[in-house]
């Protein structure tokens, strides 16, 4: 199969060809930043599951390697499972990860450390044949149970570790401890489960630092009056969200907090197409950096006629908000350094349908910041109350970027043709319910292509931003490549990536706008757009 360019991305990370999905065991030793990622080696669509391996200097150019884990023993005969990487002390990196072991994928959890720790790329990884370190007990289901997280050390010396799961419809995280990483024990109970939320995928589970605070916390620091984060994936909904909570490291208890709400309506890192994400500590630079898989949205045929399917989106630095009730995220500044030729504007003022095109720079593939102001809050349009249970989502497909409202909709098309045939707008609407304002920002894919084959979703992806409103701005970051626009609402307070396939608005012919359909008028206090280049390297 030849791989087709169009709307292969410019700067995200992606290899050659065929299918990935989640990120794996990303670590940092010796210089260089390891990423792995669940891949199909074989094709653009799910199957024969390895480990690829990857290493950076910078998290933006690549080398590609062989593969570093593939079935090849009993206990990962049928695919090689997603996992984590712990650097044991003495810097002695140790991957877990699920072999799979029949045509029944039963789950069990391997081990494999490198072959040569004086090979910087850390090529060879080796599965001795104690493996498998962990298999279910019995009343376990031992399909649901994998996905090993990031090891991290008690003060009574033991280590622990999650694997994702669930009992009936009870989504779990279970906790094994070991006092050799060799012999594993279950727990009595585990360290979270939600009922009603299914199986759970890819759990996390770290401790960050102080509120405001943006250094990141290696996984074993003792955090006892600090927060720590557990964040899941949902197979049954296919999102991810995430509590902050307490944990008691002597009892094993791990108490969300009350403003984390603990279901399907929780906190997301990203409200739009992300998933199995996972984070790690990056001890060189103090900070925690989070990867997430993005999938295509268009469908299966598309992918195996493309020869390539799924991204990894650029990883972000995550903290604690000054408010201490949600996890901000930036791109890691390393990214800056693909910024080309840059375009500045301030203070220009948008009336009631103004339309503003950004020229000069390469539209499909940019990075855009802007901050808008506005006068006051008093335009802003009542929130029905019959919305109360409705998601962001949701509001957002009542209330597109094109229905007029009062103080926004306002933001930026991204990916537009020239007379706006197909666009993907990111924008903010601000609401006043009975009590307070209501921020939503949306990345709504409806008008982003002309194709409409069955089978390409293109949802209106929304979330609320718990905004501070008192100095009457709003900021707005977007990444913007080929087929991908990654959003930052607020400082990186609420997040969410959209795939898109636009047939008239690719590479010289995309145009980005900034527009105002709101009756108030909305400055642009600033806004700074670069060209993206291309990393020297990738894959
Ligand atoms: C999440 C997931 C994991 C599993 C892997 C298999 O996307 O289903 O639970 O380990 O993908 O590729």
């Amino acid at each position: 199969v030849s791989v087709q360019k169009l709307h292969r991305t410019g700067y995200h990370f992606q290899p050659k060809k065929h299918w990935i999905n989640d990120p794996n065991g990303p670590f940092y030793f010796n210089g260089y930043y390891h990423l792995f990622y669940q891949y199909n080696p074989k094709g653009a669509v799910w199957g024969n599951i390895v480990w690829a391996h990857s290493v950076s200097k910078d998290l933006i150019n690549w080398i590609p390697l062989e593969p570093a884990i593939f079935p090849s023993k009993p206990f990962d005969k049928y695919g090689c499972w997603s996992g984590s990487a712990t650097v044991l002390p003495g810097n002695k990196p140790v991957i877990l990860y699920t072999g799979i072991i029949d045509k029944n994928n039963t789950q069990v959890q391997n081990y494999a450390v490198p072959a040569n720790l004086s090979d910087p790329y850390l090529r060879e990884w080796i599965k001795p044949d104690n493996n498998p370190l962990i298999v279910a007990e019995k009343g376990v289901n031992k399909t649901a149970f994998r996905d090993p997280t990031t090891a991290w050390l008690g003060a009574d010396k033991q280590w622990r570790i999650l694997l994702g799961g669930r009992n009936k419809d009870t989504g779990m995280s279970f906790l094994y401890k070991s006092k050799d990483f060799m012999k594993w024990n279950k727990a009595e109970k585990p360290l979270h489960s939600v009922a009603g939320t299914g199986n759970w995928e890819c759990p996390d589970f770290f401790p960050v630092a102080e509120k405001g605070n943006k250094n990141g916390l290696d996984a074993s620091t003792n955090n006892k009056n600090g927060k720590h984060v557990h964040k899941v994936s949902l197979d049954a909904t296919r999102y991810e969200y995430y509590t902050l909570g307490s944990y008691n490291a002597e009892k094993d208890e791990y108490v969300p907090d009350k403003t984390s709400p603990d279901n399907w309506k929780g906190l997301r890192l990203d409200y739009g197409n992300f998933y199995a994400s996972k984070s790690f500590f990056d001890p060189s630079k103090n900070r925690r950096i989070y990867w997430g898989w993005a999938n295509e949205s268009d469908a299966a045929e598309d992918d195996v006629r493309k020869g390539w399917a799924g991204i990894q989106l650029i990883p972000r630095r995550i903290w604690l908000d000054s408010n201490g009730k949600q996890l901000l995220q930036w791109p890691v500044e390393e990214l800056e350094t693909l910024r080309g030729k840059k375009i500045h504007l301030s203070d220009v003022a948008m009336k009631k349908g103004d339309k503003i095109e950004v020229k000069g720079i390469t539209a499909a593939q940019a990075d855009i910041e802007v901050t808008f102001s506005f006068p006051n809050l008093d335009k802003a349009e009542p929130f029905d109350p019959s919305w109360a249970n409705l998601d962001a989502q949701d509001v957002c497909a009542k209330k597109g970027s094109f229905v007029h409202g009062g103080l926004g909709p306002f933001g930026l098309a991204t990916l537009a043709s020239q007379n706006l045939e197909e666009y993907t707008p990111v924008f903010f609407r601000v609401f006043k319910a009975a009590d307070k304002y209501k921020v939503l920002m949306c990345s709504d894919a409806r008008k982003s292509s002309l194709k409409n084959e069955k089978g390409w979703y293109k949802p209106s992806f929304a979330g609320f931003v718990d905004a501070d409103l008192a100095d009457k701005k709003l900021s707005l970051r977007s990444l913007i490549d080929n087929s991908v626009v990654e959003s930052f609402g607020a400082g990186g307070k609420t997040c969410m990536s959209s795939r898109v396939y636009p047939t008239l608005a690719i590479y010289k012919n995309a145009h980005l706008y900034v527009f105002n359909n709101g009756t108030e008028t909305v400055t642009i206090k600033t806004l700074d757009a670069w060209s993206m280049r291309r990393p020297k390297q990738m894959n």
